[in-house]
């Protein structure tokens, strides 16, 4: 008996390390999303997590992948799959850029420093967020990857031309200047909890640090989190703020395409316009120097109604391919999204809350695990498809799903 169970039992090597343990029981960014909740403190997991008023956007943005559907091609001789594809002039390993987002550190102490580090591995852009944890300087030092720099239009123009030239000093290629954001969405899941940033500690947080040990450690070892960029003005958010008032208080309301002409005349690599959100702005912005469009919703965060970007990549691309590249911003979950968004004619994709879900669940080496799964899961389904190459996966490979 004892025998025969030995000969079918084999024991799993146990893992010492946990986080590789951790890792060991993902299979997608949807099991990372259940870890980085069970590992966060609530407000910080709701952060990061959540979206605009009734969050039907944010939940568009992923919906959407799923009313689209492959035209499989077989016999094809999928031997040799080539995910390599091209950006504005530069080769990709895979079309992907990781899109900014504020405040990386309360997922991880490393903060955008993880985060720019597994990008560089991975051989993919990443882009700092104005409201970043970690300074334009610390990014650039820590990994040599290619840096994007996202830009919010202060009202201090001054301000904004000494980021420009901090971010031209230490090598970044491109910034993606970000139109959504006039005024904060209505997070309502923030909202209820009075959050702000960086945390507020009271007797709440006191309570939810402590059901959250690891964060909290963690949180507590590292220096204050501050907006790194501005570190040592009197709004650089080291005093606790809601993000509300403080985008209401300090970027211009007044943005317009004369600004766009303005940074395109001061900033001297690539320019990217991130937020445009319909057909008539996408044509606009070919008359204005921009290099590339992000469709974007800001991830759902804050007009809430406002289009899945997804849905918007072909008839975006029916009237601006060949002038600008367009990127897929929002949603992107698996590399089959990547896929979907290529073959609606996208050049690149961009995705946040995917590997922010890997660095709150198992910091720098969750975020090599959601680029990882994502290039494995693009290389997949080009080979379940019939597609050796990116140019091979175009509007024939798609169709909307039947209703
Ligand atoms: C963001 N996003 C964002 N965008 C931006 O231009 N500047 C920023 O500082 C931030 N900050 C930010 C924080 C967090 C927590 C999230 C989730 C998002 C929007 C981001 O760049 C991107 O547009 C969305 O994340 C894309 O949607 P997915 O990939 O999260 O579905």
């Amino acid at each position: 008996m004892l025998e025969t169970l030995r000969s079918v039992i084999r024991f799993r090597e146990l893992e010492l390390d946990p986080v590789e343990r951790r890792l060991g029981r993902v299979a997608s960014v949807s099991d990372l999303r259940k870890v980085a909740k069970r590992r966060l403190p609530g407000g910080v997991f709701d952060y990061i997590d959540g979206g605009a008023e009734d969050e039907r956007s944010l939940d568009r943005n992923s919906a959407a992948f799923a009313d689209i559907e492959y035209i499989p091609r077989v016999l094809r001789d999928v031997g040799e799959i080539d995910t390599t594809s091209t950006l504005m002039g530069k080769a990709l390993p895979f079309p992907l850029v990781l899109a900014p987002t504020g405040f990386s550190r309360i997922a991880d102490s490393q903060g955008e420093l993880a985060v720019a580090r597994a990008a560089a591995r991975a051989g993919v852009p990443y882009s700092l967020s104005t409201l970043s944890t970690r300074s334009i300087e610390a990014v650039a030092g820590a990994a040599d990857g290619d840096h994007w720099f996202q830009v919010y239009v202060w009202k201090d123009r001054g301000l904004v031309k000494d980021l420009l030239d901090r971010a031209q000093e230490s090598g970044y290629s491109t910034i993606a200047v970000t139109v959504d954001t006039a005024l904060l969405g209505r997070r309502e899941r923030d909202v209820r909890r009075g959050y702000s940033l960086p945390p507020k500690i009271g007797l709440d947080t006191i309570i939810d640090g402590m059901v959250h040990p690891a964060w909290t450690a963690d949180f507590l070892r590292a220096e204050p989190i501050t907006f790194a960029n501005i570190a040592g003005m009197d709004n650089d958010g080291s005093t606790a703020v809601t993000l509300a008032d403080y985008i209401a208080s300090q970027f211009d309301q007044s943005l317009s395409w004369d600004d766009i002409d303005w940074m395109r005349g001061i900033w001297p690599g690539k320019l990217v316009i991130k937020g445009i959100q319909s057909v008539a702005d996408a044509k606009i912005s070919t008359e204005h120097g921009v290099d590339a469009i992000a469709l974007s919703n800001h991830g759902g965060r804050q007009l809430d109604g406002a289009p899945a970007p997804i849905d918007l990549v072909a008839p975006v691309t029916d009237e601006v391919s060949g002038a600008i590249a367009v990127i897929c911003d929002g949603g992107i979950r698996r590399g089959s999204d990547i896929f979907k968004a290529v073959a609606l004619g996208a050049d690149a994709c961009m995705a946040g809350r995917a590997y922010l879900y890997g660095l709150g669940a198992a910091g720098e080496r969750g975020v090599d695990w959601v680029l990882n799964h994502l290039h494995d899961g693009l290389r997949q389904v080009m080979a379940l498809n019939g597609c050796t190459t990116i140019a091979d996966i175009d509007r024939e490979t798609v169709r909307p799903r039947p209703i």
